[in-house]
């Protein structure tokens, strides 16, 4: 049985180097996950793969159900999840082109379903969040970027925004003043529902853009794009050596 998961974000629908096994739609009581897991082998470790936005890109950052993806991924079996996500720069440090695997994170997203708790009459339980990424996930990744002549920035703090329209310039300079390094629209409650069912998570985060006003003028969506998909080429790499070493 697979232990470890992929979640793959926007430009990343399936992995390259994976020896796919089979495909199962899992049901779950929060509904359905964003397709079908991909259970499979890369370079002989097994992972079980799972396209965020759908295999056809077609689920939007604040449409997709991520109680029912994380609730999929740990009912067959997962312990521990490595997602990847495009972001937009905020601090200077980083660039696009680089991937951060960042190691705090706040949440702006609004009107999500955020939690599996309060689904049962057995009480609230409160879970820990201080530390949102698990260390030893994030120095495999790490390590494996440095292997991989990937440009990794290896601390960050990631601000998750509501999405599916970007940030205002005002909304970025508070972000910035709030300690954030970069901006995405798919890392909450990703990472806090897949603390509440104690599966080990990290984030590879591939900057795409200089976030509103970091740039030269207006977000230039068409370079955005091309960067994804360079970006997504150098995510591969990173988790293919990262696959190697756990
Ligand atoms: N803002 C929010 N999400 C993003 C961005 C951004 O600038 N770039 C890629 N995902």
């Amino acid at each position: 049985m697979a232990k470890l998961a992929i979640i793959g974000g926007t430009g990343l629908t399936r992995l390259d180097e994976l020896k796919v096994e089979r495909r199962e739609m899992v049901k779950t009581p929060f509904g359905a996950p964003s397709c079908p897991l991909v259970f499979g082998t890369v370079n002989d470790v097994p992972i079980v793969f799972l396209s965020r936005h759908g295999n056809r890109q077609s689920i939007p950052a604040h449409m997709v159900n991520y109680c029912a993806n994380i609730w999929a991924l740990h009912s067959v079996g997962v312990e521990r999840v490595i997602a990847v996500g495009v972001v937009g720069a905020i601090d200077d440090e980083c660039k696009v082109g680089n991937i951060v695997v960042p190691d705090q994170i706040i949440d702006y997203t609004v009107g999500r379903n955020s939690s599996f708790e309060g689904n049962d009459f057995e009480g609230v339980s409160y879970t820990d969040f201080s530390y949102p990424y698990n260390d030893a996930l994030r120095q495999s990744i790490i390590k494996a970027g440095e292997r991989a002549s990937v440009s990794i920035i290896d601390h960050g703090t990631y601000g998750a925004s509501s999405g599916p329209r970007l940030e205002t310039v005002a909304e970025i300079h508070r972000m910035e003043r709030d300690g954030c390094s970069i901006v995405g629209m798919s890392g909450m409650p990703e990472a806090s529902l897949a603390r509440e069912l104690s599966l080990d998570y990290a984030c590879c985060a591939v900057v795409v853009n200089p976030a509103a006003g970091k740039g030269d003028g207006p977000i230039d969506i068409e370079q955005w794009k091309s960067a994804t998909v360079s970006g997504m080429a150098s995510a591969q790499s990173l988790l293919q050596e990262t696959l190697a070493s756990i």
